[in-house]
């Protein structure tokens, strides 16, 4: 089979003749690819900054945003059947039986490191044709999301992220309870970055009820700021607007959710989190940057405010499950804002320039078939 692969030993990108996998062992499912997301982690396995080979392979196939259809079942599969859309979950757990997150199927909580995650951690991803895994690491789709489901992945972590503040955010017993109200009604959020983990994080906090703003680099108008403001969202450009001034537009600012990656602005917004407010960090930055800030400042509101700061890594299957119901109220919402998340779809032919090129578009996509 055709497969994208990275070499970190030589340093190279390629495509692989890869075997076809079979199903060994009656809880396995082999799916056939339709489409593999492309994401920042993508393009970072391919500066060879990370990313490792399963034991006993030169090449690591990448990918680990998919989604596929069932072609072939082991005995004692019982939730799918051949001809379902399915959507892999990434992390896979590790062996010591003293783990208690990878003992309780929450291997993104995973306590010594020595988790695998597909495409990116010592096992092949999905950028290629077939492939098998244990049934339960699967997530249903139905038929009317083909062509947004894709997006499952990077959408699973805005819902472990926003189930973390949610989480704790039981500290104030009336909040995220109103009956008949979404969680986030009455609060504010602020979403950092406008790639596709912000817009999706955003399109989440939106129907979640919160006020919403992003908060990104480029200068408005652009195509990313219209994306927002279809959604009801607001844009502001960090050339524009100071994160004092964010502060001072918003109002309280009840939660950010950060998805820019870089600690400079995730450090700046920081400081002008509400009182009682909660940030959730969601960016794995190259470690380059080091920053002077008002520690002491900080420290003392961090104390005095009750402020609440949350790292979020991976997902599990409830988020995907969640990430699946919010793509099909996205779709209801806005069906053609949602359709534009998705910016390019390419055969596996233009992995290079996807991959090491100019990063253009917002989700960009190889369809497999
Ligand atoms: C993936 C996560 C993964 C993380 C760290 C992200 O791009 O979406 O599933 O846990 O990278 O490897
Ligand atoms: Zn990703």
């Amino acid at each position: 089979m055709k497969a994208v692969a990275v070499v970190p030993a030589k340093k190279e990108l390629r495509l692989v003749d890869h075997p076809m996998p079979q199903i060994n062992g009656g809880n396995q499912i082999k799916v056939q690819t339709l489409d593999v997301g492309i994401c920042g982690t993508d393009r970072e396995i391919c500066t060879f900054v990370y990313g490792s080979p399963p034991e006993g392979d030169d090449y690591l196939v990448l990918g680990h945003e998919s989604l596929g259809r069932v072609v072939e079942v082991g005995d004692s599969v019982t939730r799918l059947k051949i001809g379902d859309l399915v959507v892999p979950s990434v992390r896979r757990p590790c062996s010591d039986p003293n783990c208690n997150p990878c003992c309780n199927d929450k291997q993104d909580y995973c306590i010594n490191g020595q988790f695998t995650e597909r495409g990116i951690k010592e096992v092949h991803g999905f950028m290629t044709e077939y492939y098998v895994d244990d049934e339960k690491y699967f997530t249903r789709v139905p038929e009317d999301l083909r062509e947004l489901a894709v997006m499952a992945e990077p959408l699973t972590i805005a819902e472990k992220g926003l189930a973390q503040a949610y989480a704790v955010q039981q500290r104030l017993p009336w909040a995220c309870t109103e009956p008949g109200k979404p969680k986030g009604h009455g609060l504010r959020a602020v979403v950092l970055g406008a790639g596709p983990i912000g817009i999706l994080g955003a399109m989440k906090c939106v129907i979640e009820g919160f006020d919403t703003y992003v908060y990104s680099r480029s200068k408005a108008p652009n195509p990313k700021a219209a994306l927002v403001e279809q959604i009801g969202a607001k844009y502001f450009s960090k050339y524009d607007i100071s994160p004092q001034e964010l502060a001072e537009e918003v109002g309280n600012i009840d939660l950010v959710y950060e998805a820019v990656g870089g600690s400079e602005v995730a450090f700046d917004v920081l400081q002008v989190l509400g009182t009682n407010g909660i940030f959730v960090f969601t960016g794995i930055p190259a470690p380059e940057t080091r920053l002077e800030i008002d520690s002491d400042i900080l420290m003392r509101r961090i104390v005095l405010e009750n402020l609440a700061i949350v790292g979020t890594v991976n997902a599990d299957r409830q988020a995907f499950e969640d990430a699946i119901a919010d793509l099909a109220e996205f779709k209801k919402r806005w069906p053609e804002t949602i359709k534009g998340v998705i910016s390019g779809r390419f055969s596996v032919d233009d992995h290079e320039e996807l991959l090491v090129g100019k990063s253009q578009g917002i989700k960009n996509v190889i369809a497999f078939s």
